[in-house]
């Protein structure tokens, strides 16, 4: 058996067309949605994700901006520039791109962001509410991987979903989607990380398997049961001698093994990470819409 490969590069593709029509409407209005994205340093995978955000702006219509900051910029100046952000009405959605410099508390930074711009999903308002099963911005990639398992009919109601990885921007708020009392979640869920013993008993049990761990071919295809949907979301570089650059990018999952016990597997690259974007991309929409209210709940 070889699986099924959930591809995401065609389906953000069309998620993003799907925007479209959003967009127009609130440029008739004379409202432009707008994404302010903030970086601290030179970090180039972090400029690289940059530019792929400001690219899909671009792209639909909507207004981007990159401010780019010092890496040894103090904390009380970032809270400044996002303060400013935060009263200005032609920024619907504000992004500070992860990792920080270690000079900087993330928490204070999450916490001065103003929710209703909070198009990342990461502030503690957003969070709060995303556990307690209410309406918000919710995280792009997770909430990326409950489209892709929605549109590729997989249907985690009664599940076992165990998800490897427990940060506060993929694992935790995996856990939360997917354990929802609604439609298109229900699933039962097992969250594993580094503290987790024989981890491999539990993975195997996993009808749908999430890896979010940061490790080049972590998932091995005896960690899997035969069947199961297999979603990566690592992006690992590792050296390749061969490739252009000097570099490849791997997922979290051994990929060539794995596909031939899974169901369905998300490759990398061109599956998790593009789906991302479609999903900042449409909470930058319903910011938009929700400031300007022009949003109406179907
Ligand atoms: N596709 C996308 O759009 C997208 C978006 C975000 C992140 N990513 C990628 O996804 C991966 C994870 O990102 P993240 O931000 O969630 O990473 P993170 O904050 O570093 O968290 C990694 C998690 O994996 C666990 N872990 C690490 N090594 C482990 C091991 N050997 N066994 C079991 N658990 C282990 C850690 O456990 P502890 O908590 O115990 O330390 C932690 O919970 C990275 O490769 C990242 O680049 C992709």
């Amino acid at each position: 058996m070889t699986a099924k490969i959930l591809e995401g590069t065609e389906l953000s593709q069309q998620l993003m067309d799907g925007l479209k029509p959003r967009i127009a409407r609130l440029v008739k209005k004379g409202i432009y949605p707008g994404l302010s994205v903030i970086i601290l340093g030179e970090d180039p995978a972090s400029l690289s994700y940059v530019k792929s955000k400001g690219k899909a702006c671009e792209r639909l219509g909507m207004r981007s901006e990159t401010i780019m900051l010092s890496e040894k910029t103090g904390q009380k100046d970032l809270l400044t520039v996002i303060s400013n952000l935060n009263t200005n009405p032609r920024v619907h959605g504000i992004l500070v791109q992860m990792p920080l410099p270690k000079h900087i508390d993330e928490n204070a930074v999450l916490e001065a962001i103003a929710p209703e711009k909070d198009v990342d999903g990461f502030t503690p308002v957003n969070m709060g509410r995303l556990l307690a099963g209410r309406d918000c911005f919710r995280p792009c990639t997770p909430n990326g991987i409950m489209v892709l398992l929605e549109k590729n009919n997989i249907d985690p109601a009664g599940k076992h979903a165990v998800i490897i990885g427990r940060s506060n921007i993929v694992g935790k708020p995996m856990a939360a989607l997917l354990m929802q009392k609604r439609k298109g979640a229900d699933a039962t869920v097992t969250v594993c990380h580094s503290r987790t013993r024989k981890m491999a008993d539990i993975t195997r049990k996993a009808d749908i398997l999430i890896a979010a761990i940061g490790q080049p071919g972590f998932v091995k295809a005896n960690m899997v049961k035969k069947g199961a949907v297999v979603i990566d979301v690592g992006i690992n570089r590792v050296r390749d001698p061969e490739a252009e650059k000097g570099h490849r990018i791997v997922g979290d999952v051994d990929f060539e093994k794995v596909k031939e016990v899974a169901k369905a597997i998300t490759p990398v690259p061109g599956g998790v990470g593009k789906l991302t974007i479609a999903m900042l991309m449409q909470n930058t929409v319903l910011a938009a819409e929700k400031l300007s209210g022009q949003h109406h709940k179907t």
